[in-house]
């Protein structure tokens, strides 16, 4: 017996319960963190360097800049289109503002601005037409083409398909000089 009246083995007794519980406490926690991290990476799947969602390499400054005034270049896979305007490049993102159908190109098709004699965006959901800077020309798309951000890293012209920029009308301030 001890001056607080308890036996000293009843004491280690309950350490050693309390321990055991402790550890399957620890235990639980451990497996339901780990388990609750796979489900979490298995429905968040990392992005694949280069796809739409991450910043994508186009191709060189010198390649990029050998592209002639009204050249559209598309990019499928990463869904913009690189256009080519008097003052620099947009990246316009290929979906129509209007109810979010695929953009294609007509190159065939009468143009809408001045950069060359043909081609223009012509929406087949809709008939929505958008010029060169991804302006609206005529339909029902609300405003222009969205647009992502362009830079310049270590010699190369990178979009960042993972930052849509929308606009309300064409600004200069939109262009990429390279
Ligand atoms: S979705 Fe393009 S005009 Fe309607």
């Amino acid at each position: 017996m001890t001056s607080s009246g308890k036996n000293p083995k009843e004491n280690k007794g309950m350490n050693r319960r309390q321990f055991l519980s402790l550890a399957w406490w620890a235990a639980g926690g451990l497996i339901l963190a780990e388990s609750t991290g796979g489900l979490v990476a298995s429905l968040w799947p990392k992005l694949k360097e280069g796809s739409f969602g991450t910043k994508v390499k186009v191709a060189s400054v010198e390649e990029v800049l050998a592209m002639p005034v009204g050249t559209i270049t598309s990019f499928p896979e990463q869904r913009f289109f690189l256009s080519r305007v008097d003052s620099g490049f947009l990246a316009l993102y290929r979906r129509c503002t209007h109810l979010g159908c695929v953009l294609p190109w007509r190159a065939d098709d009468p143009t809408e601005d001045d950069l060359s004699e043909t081609g223009r965006f012509n929406c087949p959901c809709h008939g929505g037409i958008f010029d060169r800077y991804g302006v609206v020309q005529s339909g029902p798309p609300p405003r222009p083409m969205d647009i992502f951000p362009i830079s310049v890293v270590d010699g190369e012209v990178i979009v960042d398909t993972g930052t849509i920029l929308t606009r309300t009308t064409f600004e200069e301030s939109q262009v990429t000089e390279i």
